[in-house]
């Protein structure tokens, strides 16, 4: 297939576009670089540094398909200036929208969130779990999983939107380096490797089985392999939407265990009271994606730490 990636310059794009280049497919990618980076080593890949709503320039009816993953996506951002979710979310995704529908390509894969559910307090969370965001961030994603809704009833567009969770790992040097990082492994490997003075564990009373909160990771390569399983997949005419997640989750101190046992470092922590808006569990069904796209995620937490830890290492 010939497909654009928007965001391909990102963490979660660029190990899409490695997947993508190593099936044989055409990868073109559209990336502002705001929070992406420069050369990326993606032999064969065609690079656009341009804007989403550019992208009437780029597409044409030779493209088969999108992968949609430029998105901003800072929670705390989001509550602060809003707007710029609006902005650079929905309006951009709807820009992108209409060059698809005026090109005529007629796959689109999509990044939604666990954000959409906002907390929905279930042990769970499945397709059918309501969806309630409690930020903008979430609420401007869940916006565009009801476009596509409506675009591929109307237009027959074949979309899926995959609902990421908690996202680690790295696949060779292609690694995360989100700055401001908000993201637990990622910090406490910083820790591990002396750039940052100790870790902070936020609540250690939550109801689970050592105090602190609980989320689904999966591996950035085993996420990467979804997308693909998605392309093949779409059908005209129907929005599919898949939770990407192990069904099981880790709570924090499990992760901080994993990062001390990896690097061989102490890893200082220090306790601090919960955050305002951290549920205790956000663990996702991956049951539907398992049994539709036939993807499951095969790599542990220990392969996501030591993966991370040596692409930081080596960089
Ligand atoms: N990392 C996670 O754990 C996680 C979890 C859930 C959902 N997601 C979603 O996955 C996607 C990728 O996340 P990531 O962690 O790789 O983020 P990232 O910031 O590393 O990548 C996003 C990329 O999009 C580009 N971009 C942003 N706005 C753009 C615009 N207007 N025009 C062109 N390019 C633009 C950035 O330069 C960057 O390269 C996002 O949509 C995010 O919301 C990520």
């Amino acid at each position: 297939m010939k497909l654009l990636v928007t965001g391909g310059a990102g963490y979660i794009g660029s190990v899409v576009v490695q997947q993508l280049l190593a099936e044989g497919h055409t990868v073109e990618v559209l990336d502002n670089l705001t929070t992406g980076h420069a050369g990326l080593d993606l032999p064969g890949c065609v690079w656009h540094f341009g804007e989403i709503s550019e992208a009437g320039t780029v597409l044409d009816p030779s493209f088969d398909g999108v992968v949609h993953l430029a998105a901003k996506s800072l929670v705390g951002e989001s509550v602060e200036h809003p707007e710029r979710y609006w902005h650079g979310n929905i309006v951009a995704s709807l820009q992108l929208l209409d060059a698809v529908r005026t090109a005529g390509v007629k796959r689109f894969v999509f990044s939604s969130t666990a954000a959409v559910y906002g907390e929905p307090g279930v042990e769970q969370i499945t397709e059918d779990t309501p969806t309630s965001p409690t930020n903008p961030y979430g609420a401007s994603k869940l916006a565009i999983d009801h476009m596509l809704t409506a675009e591929a009833a109307a237009h027959g567009l074949a979309a899926v939107s995959l609902r990421y969770f908690n996202v680690a790992g790295a696949s060779g040097a292609l690694r995360e380096r989100h700055d401001p990082e908000t993201h637990l492994i990622p910090n406490l490997l910083k820790v591990a490797a002396g750039e940052s003075p100790e870790a902070k564990i936020f609540g250690t009373d939550y109801p689970t089985r050592d105090g602190t909160a609980i989320r689904d990771y999966i591996h950035v390569v085993d996420l990467a392999e979804a997308h693909l399983r998605a392309l093949e997949a779409a059908q005209s005419g129907e929005h599919a939407i898949y939770n990407l997640g192990t069904g099981t989750g880790t709570t924090v101190r499990e992760i901080l265990d994993a990062v001390r046992e990896v690097s061989g470092s102490e890893v200082p922590a220090v306790e601090h009271p919960r955050r305002p808006g951290d549920p205790a569990v956000l663990v996702a069904s991956g049951d539907r994606a398992a049994r539709e796209l036939g993807w499951r995620p095969t790599r542990s937490i220990t392969q996501m730490v030591s993966d991370a830890w040596q692409a930081l290492q080596n960089t």
